[in-house]
């Protein structure tokens, strides 16, 4: 089995007994699904060991958001999420006593700092952009902190105890977090995600399948799963409603219920659903769709196993938008409300903000695909100014690379207005791109430093902010450094 190894295990007691000697801590997270599935695992975990705490979100932890924890009186900060990147300019508040800080993240760390509590899979061998997330790592953190830790320690009269059982159940969480930053994009979860699949598994709370790999399983009426699936495009069914219906029409299969509702895949019978992916994959080859997007039809599927059928929070992936809907419309205490079991009215608002940002999803690709990039030797560029929210821009972009609105083999860049009069970048790439040597994370931090600004993320997606005034060199910059990292690594 996979599983965290064992020296970031060793590193989370270490951080787990720093948290449980603090009187109080500030949890400070990322506002995306994986930042506010991080905050779901560490305050459930925090609350059950008995550590008094609170919760805020930030959407980008710069020097003034940083500035902003320093300036509260916690002497403990917990990030989740983020602080890697910034570790830096957080060693600067720690060096003065400001606040002692805690990390679970899984971004590239600054370079040439470090601290004592930095729990980051990229410090032990693990690839932070596929092998364990912001809340894979927070969950690696909360096994540390159950009351009845390997480390010795014994429950203390604080922690109150009420609940029983170890943080396993928190697996679920951890499962959203990793499937919100896209870490399964291989066809599934590996490395130390797949060990934290297993505990989930163990647990009661994750269910792992072999299934179509279609957006909307749960929730999305038939003709609507196919015709918006687009990931694998099949000529005369994506993108196309009355293809779409017509060819769940000539199936053999009870497409709709006694009302004359459609189904939905998971109304459907096992020996149901395998009728219409195999009659999908006919269609797919006789369409002439190449072998290898057929494979990425079928693949491994995680549902949460305690949530009911039919509903966004049963599939990780539909969980994941569901968050990114409240959190990166500053309804972030929206979000981890849902995350926190809470299914009334936290739910109906969730829902309500999940339309709203479909519709701007959707518009957004629409907007790219209208607009076109440009295209520069190593790498092609939209700006979408205040068309689309920066908060989702990355989301467009990563949703626009494999559409025909976007070349294949250099990364996009996406540019958006800020509300602070600042501009959001937004980068996304391939793993193909990757073994050749790209490195966005680099790219961004080091163009974006060169016009003023600052940025970081993985190697396969990242960002950066920058001054209004240097889009134009920065476009240049990062077109000489992705041109860089690809010729050295050719040689
Ligand atoms: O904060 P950060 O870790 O949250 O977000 C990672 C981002 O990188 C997500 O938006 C995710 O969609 C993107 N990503 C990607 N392709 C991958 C891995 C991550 O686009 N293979
Ligand atoms: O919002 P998030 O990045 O979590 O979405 C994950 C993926 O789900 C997107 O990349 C997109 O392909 C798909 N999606 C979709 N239709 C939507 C929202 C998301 O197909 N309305
Ligand atoms: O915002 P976006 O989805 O493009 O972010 C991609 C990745 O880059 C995320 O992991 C995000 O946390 C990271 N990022 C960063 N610094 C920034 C902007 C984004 O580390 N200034
Ligand atoms: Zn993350």
């Amino acid at each position: 089995m996979d599983g965290p190894v064992p020296e970031l295990t060793e590193h989370a007691a270490a951080c787990a007994a720093h948290l449980r000697d603090a009187d109080r801590v500030l949890l400070a997270s990322h506002i995306d699904a994986d930042g506010l599935t991080s905050a779901g695992i560490a305050s459930t975990a925090l609350e059950r060991a008995g550590i008094p705490f609170e919760t805020v979100f930030c959407r980008q932890l710069d020097e003034a958001a940083v500035a902003d924890i320093a300036a509260t009186d916690y002497d403990t900060v917990l990030f989740t999420d983020f602080g890697s990147g910034q570790l830096d300019i957080i060693a600067e508040y720690e060096a003065v006593g400001d606040f002692h800080p805690v990390i679970a993240d899984h971004h590239q760390p600054a370079e040439g700092v470090e601290t004592d509590h930095h729990l980051n899979p990229l410090r032990f061998g693990l690839n932070g952009a596929s092998e364990l997330s912001g809340a894979g790592a927070s969950y690696v953190l909360a096994r540390a902190l159950e009351p009845e830790s390997a480390d010795g320690h014994s429950p203390s009269a604080r922690e109150t105890g009420s609940h029983a059982g170890d943080n396993r159940d928190l697996a679920a969480l951890a499962v959203v977090g990793a499937v919100g930053d896209m870490q399964d994009t291989n066809g599934e979860l590996r490395g130390a995600n797949a060990g934290i699949v297993d505990e989930g598994v163990e647990a009661g709370v994750v269910e792992e399948g072999t299934d179509l790999r279609i957006y909307g399983r749960q929730t999305r009426a038939l003709p609507k799963l196919l015709q918006y699936a687009t990931d694998v495009r099949i000529p005369g069914i994506s993108n196309n409603e009355a293809g779409a219906i017509e060819f769940l029409t000539e199936l053999d299969v009870p497409c709709r219920d006694d009302d004359g509702e459609w189904k939905r895949w998971v109304d459907l019978t096992g020996d149901e659903r395998q009728t219409l992916a195999s009659a999908l994959i006919r269609r797919a080859i006789a369409s002439g769709v190449p072998a290898s997007r057929i494979d990425d039809l079928v693949g491994t599927t995680y549902v949460l196993s305690r949530e009911q059928e039919g509903t966004e929070l049963r599939d990780v992936s539909e969980f994941s938008t569901l968050l990114n809907a409240t959190a990166r419309y500053d309804r972030a205490d929206v979000g981890l409300a849902v995350c926190l079991g809470e299914r009334d009215a936290a739910l109906d608002r969730a829902r309500r903000l999940l339309r709203n940002h479909r519709k701007n999803l959707s518009n957004g690709l629409q907007w790219v695909k209208e607009h076109g990039v440009r295209v520069e030797d190593n790498l092609q560029w939209f700006d979408a100014g205040d068309e689309i929210r920066e908060t989702i821009v990355g989301i467009v972009a990563g949703m626009a690379v494999g559409t025909n609105a976007t070349r294949s083999g250099i990364p996009v860049l996406a540019f958006a207005d800020t509300e602070e009069g600042e501009v959001k970048v937004s980068s996304r790439g391939s793993y193909v791109m990757v073994r050749d040597g790209l490195d966005l994370s680099a790219v961004m931090r080091e163009a974006s430093r060169a016009v003023g600004g600052d940025g970081g993320g993985h190697d396969v997606a990242a960002g950066a902010t920058i001054p209004k005034g240097g889009v134009e060199a920065f476009i240049a910059e990062a077109d000489r450094i992705v041109g860089e990292q690809l010729a050295e690594d050719s040689d």
